[in-house]
């Protein structure tokens, strides 16, 4: 099971990364934008500067949607760095354009999935990678675990070796219902990785043994 961050931002990447624990990164035009990014040198040099920071897969996604642009957007990303994965969103043209990538070497994750069926498109295209969205179902009332534990099921039935990330993570009850799912990985925020370190009893544990300790070694 791997984790990877959810953020395009540089700081909060560090700190997930000294943990020791990160596996990689995903980002979309959203978090870039939220970092302020712009033009196509400020992309290139911001998902440069995340590859330096982590030995692990990085999700760039592209912006256009039609089949030729995907490509050579996806081409562009993809010779940055090996460490690239190309992400298109599950619409039409993605599916082709994963399964030109998945030809052609290219790694990809496909993104905004809702359906089962959209995973069972990218899976059969190629896709390294499926992302479910599970906090965007929630937030109409879907059950967005329900929809990872379906895919990682159809895969496992039928033998697709594309890893499903539970994206759209919200917090750390996400994070161990989708991997008790079955995800591969679990994208998130980093107080939602943080947050599974939390408990009242670890805190009051370690204050006892240090009050223990101080009592005999003043
Ligand atoms: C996944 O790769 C997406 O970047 C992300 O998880 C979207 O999450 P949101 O619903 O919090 O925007």
């Amino acid at each position: 099971m791997k984790f990877f961050i959810d953020t395009a931002n540089l700081d909060q990447i560090k700190e997930a990364n000294d943990l020791g624990i990160l596996d990689g990164v995903t980002t979309n035009p959203s978090l870039m934008a939220r970092e302020g990014i712009k033009g196509e040198k400020g992309f290139i040099d911001h998902y440069i500067k995340i590859c330096n920071i982590v030995d692990g897969d990085v999700s760039a996604e592209v912006i256009a949607t039609d089949y030729q642009g995907m490509i050579k957007e996806g081409e562009a990303l993809a010779a940055l760095h090996p460490n690239i994965v190309v992400k298109v969103p599950a619409i039409k043209n993605g599916i082709k354009a994963v399964k030109y990538f998945s030809d052609n070497n290219i790694r990809s994750n496909c993104t905004l999935i809702f359906s089962p069926g959209q995973a069972l498109l990218a899976a059969k295209a190629g896709a390294t990678y499926v992302s479910p969205f599970v906090g965007r179902l929630d937030d109409i009332s879907s059950d967005g675990v329900e929809l990872v534990a379906q895919i990682v099921d159809i895969f496992d039935t039928y033998g697709y070796e594309s890893q499903v990330i539970a994206a759209s993570i919200r917090h750390t009850m996400h994070i161990i219902q989708c991997m008790d799912a079955g995800a591969h990985v679990a994208t998130c925020p980093l107080n939602a990785i943080l947050g599974l370190l939390k408990h009242p009893l670890t805190d009051i544990g370690v204050e006892k043994f240090l009050a223990d300790h101080r009592k005999l070694n003043k």
